[in-house]
């Protein structure tokens, strides 16, 4: 499998795979409707890497905008980053989440299968995990009861994809289901760029430090955890992207649908990452403590045997590394893209 299509790949997660799809050769396409991303990540891809990918400006719900890459591109393999992300901006636009993110799935599905391209790669998330009685999960732990409809979008789509494979065996599917991406590529030239007011606690950290925000807001330090914050499975963006590659290489050895956790298997709290965050600073970060985040689960982190056994995959990078690499990114980048 050589030639793989990356939607959403001028994204956060999908550029850092990009970047080491091109680095080992592989020949990328991209469909992004850029709703989410900025048309320079191609540049800053290809100084890194050299190489420029393929890029057409379309979205994933146009069955014209597909039927022209299938028809102008050889595609092995579909990797699907393509969705909305927002948790909080899911509650309140539940419809736009489920047309954008289970439609888009749908036509996607229908136009590989009209092409013959039946290997596909789908961004899932712990959150199908909603929240997990028993920490370490594995991939046979209970899913459902998420939260958000963004959450339900990820369940919904794992579903339709069992429910496809039974239907058209043809399908050979890997399902990964990423923990908390955070980092940057080392490069410093991509890395995560929220719009607005960040949701998530690297990018709202990494704007404090470049004080572009007054203080981090802890929510809540009064969980029943070893100093109060919630615990997550923080791994660095080039692990993850890492992990699409051993994802190809196993579609390209089994055939069937397959499940992954990608994490470290290490659970952090919420102070462990902004202590980490000050060391790559230098100094102290300033922070309150702050009432608890409706939807927030006490704690969720992998077992990471499977993905180890049967993809042969393993986090390199810890929240030290990640911490150096987002502030890195941030540093260089103070507006993120906008410079
Ligand atoms: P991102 O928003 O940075 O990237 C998604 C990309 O998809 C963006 O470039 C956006 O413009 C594009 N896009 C959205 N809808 C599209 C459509 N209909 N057609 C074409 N392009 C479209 O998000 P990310 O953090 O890189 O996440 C990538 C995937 O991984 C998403 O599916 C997300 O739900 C999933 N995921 C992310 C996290 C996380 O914490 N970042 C965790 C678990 C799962
Ligand atoms: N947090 C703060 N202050 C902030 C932001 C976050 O204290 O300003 C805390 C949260 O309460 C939580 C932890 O930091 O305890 C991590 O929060 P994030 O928002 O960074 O990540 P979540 O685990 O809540 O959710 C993220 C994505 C989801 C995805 C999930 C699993 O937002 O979309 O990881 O992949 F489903």
């Amino acid at each position: 499998m050589k030639n793989i299509l990356v939607t959403g790949g001028t994204g956060y997660i999908g550029s850092h795979t990009v970047v080491e799809l091109l680095n080992l050769n592989y020949n990328v396409i991209i469909i992004d409707n850029l709703s989410n991303s900025k048309i320079v990540v191609l540049d800053r891809i290809e100084k890194i890497t050299g190489k420029r990918p393929k890029f057409y400006k379309g979205d994933i719900r146009s069955k014209d905008d597909l039927r022209k890459i299938f028809n102008e591109n050889k595609i092995d393999c579909v990797i699907n980053f393509a969705g909305l992300k927002a948790v909080g901006e899911s509650v309140k636009k539940p419809l736009e989440y489920y047309e954008n993110n289970i439609y888009g799935s749908i036509v996607l599905l229908e136009e590989m299968k009209k092409n013959n391209v039946y290997n596909f790669i789908f961004s899932s998330s712990a959150t199908v995990y909603g929240d997990p009685i028993d920490v370490p999960v594995d991939e046979n732990s209970k899913i459902g009861g998420t939260t958000n409809p963004y959450g339900t979008t990820k369940l919904f789509i794992e579903r339709i994809l069992n429910d496809l494979v039974i239907a058209e065996p043809k399908f050979n599917i890997c399902i990964l289901r990423y923990f908390n991406p955070i980092g940057a590529h080392p490069s410093g030239l991509i890395g995560e760029d929220p719009n607005g007011i960040p949701n998530n606690l690297a990018p709202y950290i990494t704007q404090v430090m470049v004080g572009k925000r007054e203080k981090l807001n802890i929510f809540g330090n009064d969980y029943d955890t070893k100093d109060g914050t919630c615990i997550r499975d923080y791994i660095h963006v080039c692990d993850l992207a890492y992990g699409h590659v051993c994802a190809i290489n196993k579609l390209e050895k089994s055939q069937g649908i397959f499940i992954y956790n990608l994490g470290t298997g290490k659970g952090s709290s919420v102070f462990d990452v902004l202590h980490a965050f000050e060391k790559a600073y230098g100094k102290p970060i300033a922070y309150a403590i702050a009432p608890r985040r409706a939807g927030d689960v006490k704690a969720n982190y992998t077992d990471v045997t499977k993905a180890y056994n049967e993809l042969g995959f393993k986090a390199k990078y810890d929240i030290l590394d990640m911490a150096r690499d987002a502030w890195n990114w941030q540093k260089n980048n103070p507006n993120g893209y906008e410079d």
